[in-house]
C-alpha cells in the first residue's frame, strides 16, 4: 500500500503512522514548575542526538485540556529536566504519568512514585527507575502544527549529568538485561528489550 500523508487516506483503522517508527525509547521525563511542584510524563518521540556533548530531544504534540504540555511549559520556564529510563517494572507507573492532570498535581506523588534528589538541576529523578540523565534546556524547535490551538515542538536538552545504578554494570558496560527498558510501538502496543545480540562493524 501507499498513501499520502497530505490526505492521510490510508484506508486504514487507526493512522499506522506511529507503527513505521519502531520501536521507540521512552523518555520519561520529569521538571518542576516555578513553584516546585514536580510534573512526570512519558514521551516517546525521544532519543539521543549527540554523543560529544551528549544531547537529547524529545517532542511534544498537540495539548492538554488545561493548555499546551506541562513537560514543555515547565522546561522552558526552568531551563532544567531529567530523563528517567522506563522500565518493564515501572510500566503501569510510567502509564498513569501519562494523564492530562493540571499543572499543580505533582505527579510523582500521583503516580506513587518515591523521589530521588538530582545532583546539578532541580526536578528530580524516578528513584526506582535505574538510569537518569540530568539536562539543561538547549532550544526548542517549533514545528508545523495542523490545528492552530495545538504546539508541536522539539525540546532538545545538554545532558548535564548521568546516574546508573551499580546493578546494571556487567564488566564495565551497562547489562540491560538487567532492567528490561520497555519502547513504545504504535497503537496501544509496547515492546520490552529482552532479546540483545551483538554485531561488529565492518572495517572499511
Ligand atoms: C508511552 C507514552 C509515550 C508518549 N509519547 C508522547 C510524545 O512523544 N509526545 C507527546 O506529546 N505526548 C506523548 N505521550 C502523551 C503524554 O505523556 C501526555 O500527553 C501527558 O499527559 C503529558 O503530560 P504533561 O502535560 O505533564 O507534559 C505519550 C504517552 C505515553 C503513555
Amino acid at each position: 500500500m501507499f498513501y499520502e500523508t497530505v490526505d492521510n487516506d490510508h484506508g486504514l483503522p487507526h493512522d499506522p503512522f506511529k507503527s513505521c517508527i519502531v520501536p521507540r525509547p521512552i523518555g520519561w521525563v520529569s521538571t518542576v514548575d516555578g513553584n516546585g511542584v514536580v510534573n512526570l510524563a512519558p514521551y516517546s518521540f525521544f532519543n539521543g542526538v549527540a554523543g560529544n556533548p551528549p544531547m537529547v530531544m524529545f517532542a511534544s504534540n498537540g495539548r492538554q485540556p488545561h493548555g499546551l504540555k506541562d513537560t514543555v511549559t515547565n522546561c522552558e520556564e526552568t531551563g532544567e529536566f531529567v530523563v528517567n529510563l522506563a522500565i518493564w517494572s515501572l510500566r503501569e507507573h510510567m502509564n498513569q504519568t501519562s494523564a492530562p492532570v493540571p499543572r499543580d498535581i505533582d505527579e510523582m506523588e500521583l503516580a506513587n512514585l518515591t523521589i530521588a534528589s538530582s545532583q546539578l538541576v532541580k526536578p528530580p529523578r524516578v528513584k526506582d527507575s535505574p538510569i537518569h540523565m540530568e539536562c539543561r534546556h538547549f532550544q526548542t524547535i517549533d514545528l508545523p502544527c495542523d490545528k492552530p490551538d495545538h504546539r508541536n515542538v522539539i525540546v532538545i536538552g545538554h545532558v548535564v549529568g548521568i546516574h546508573i545504578d551499580e546493578s546494571l554494570l556487567v564488566d564495565g558496560k551497562v547489562d540491560l538485561s538487567r532492567c528490561r527498558p520497555i519502547a513504545r510501538l504504535g497503537y496501544m502496543e509496547y515492546a520490552r528489550v529482552d532479546y540483545i545480540f551483538t554485531m561488529e562493524r565492518p572495517i572499511a
